[in-house]
């Protein structure tokens, strides 16, 4: 019998009211350079943590802000707030991304962005939605798909990388975006509002529930080297509908 995952996205969606005070969102400490964490994911954490483990005591649990444990077989990844720097600022498009992953493979993701008040979930085999709508990606002709990249604001130092492979795929494609909240940006493609993306470092945390959501609503993603993504460690990433992977994917190979 498959698992009933409404009580965990009723839980993710109870992370709203901790996004919206200014209070936790305003108390900010820095990680590293250019690297901040606010209240606002530590709260989350602790509270989806409490929250997770009540509903399932049996599924590990692994979280951007948690000291790394051992890796259970069937865990919970969590990003608590992706696009930190988008909150620290007010750029009001940032997400709480939770993945259930079973023997290394995404089996359920959820992506809430607050803002919009827009949830994006997935089930293995089961589809994909925004809200409770089916999704899918829109497989437009590379000259005009709007594509996202990510730069590390913490890896400058492998800035020519990312940009000179963003200045081709930009003379090719439509356009660019940069909305810095890789889940979001992942999501977006998964329902045709952007068509591929881009980025030479993530961490599990930052793709799980949204490689599942895309994969649901046709996309394709891989690392750089066209290998499956893992769950376990950073990853590089591209993906996208059918024709930008594609494409996106002979551009970061050419690198
Ligand atoms: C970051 C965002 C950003 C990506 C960075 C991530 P965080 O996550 O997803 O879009 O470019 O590589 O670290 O730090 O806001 O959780
Ligand atoms: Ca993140
Ligand atoms: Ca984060």
């Amino acid at each position: 019998m498959s698992m009933d995952f409404a009580p965990v996205i009723d839980a993710v969606r109870s992370t709203r009211p901790i996004i919206f005070d200014k209070a936790l969102s305003s108390s900010v400490k820095m990680k590293g350079e250019a690297d901040f964490v606010t209240e606002v994911d530590l709260r989350i954490s602790e509270h989806l943590k409490q929250q997770l483990g009540a509903l399932h005591p049996e599924i590990g649990f692994m979280s951007e802000e948690e000291e790394p444990g051992e890796l259970a077989r069937r865990r919970w990844i969590l990003d608590p707030i992706d696009g930190t720097t988008n909150l620290v600022f007010g750029y009001n498009m940032s997400s709480v991304s939770l993945a259930l992953v079973e023997d290394e493979r995404p089996v359920f993701g959820v992506v809430y962005n607050p803002f919009a008040d827009e949830v994006f979930c997935a089930e293995a085999g089961r589809g994909a939605t925004l809200n409770g709508a089916p999704i899918a990606v829109v497989d437009r002709p590379v000259d005009g798909c709007l594509i996202e990249f990510g730069a590390g604001s913490t890896r400058k130092h492998e800035a020519d990388e990312a940009f000179d492979v963003a200045k081709n795929v930009f003379k090719h494609c439509l356009d660019l975006r940069r909305i810095c909240s890789s889940a979001l940006a992942i999501c977006f493609v998964a329902c045709g509002r952007i068509n591929g993306y881009f980025e030479k470092r993530l961490k599990p945390w930052d793709y799980a529930a949204a490689c599942l959501i895309l994969a649901e609503a046709g996309g394709q993603s891989s690392n750089w080297d066209g290998a499956p993504m893992q769950y376990a460690a950073p990853q590089s990433i591209v993906c996208g509908s059918p024709k930008a992977y594609a494409f996106l994917q002979e551009a970061v190979a050419a690198k």
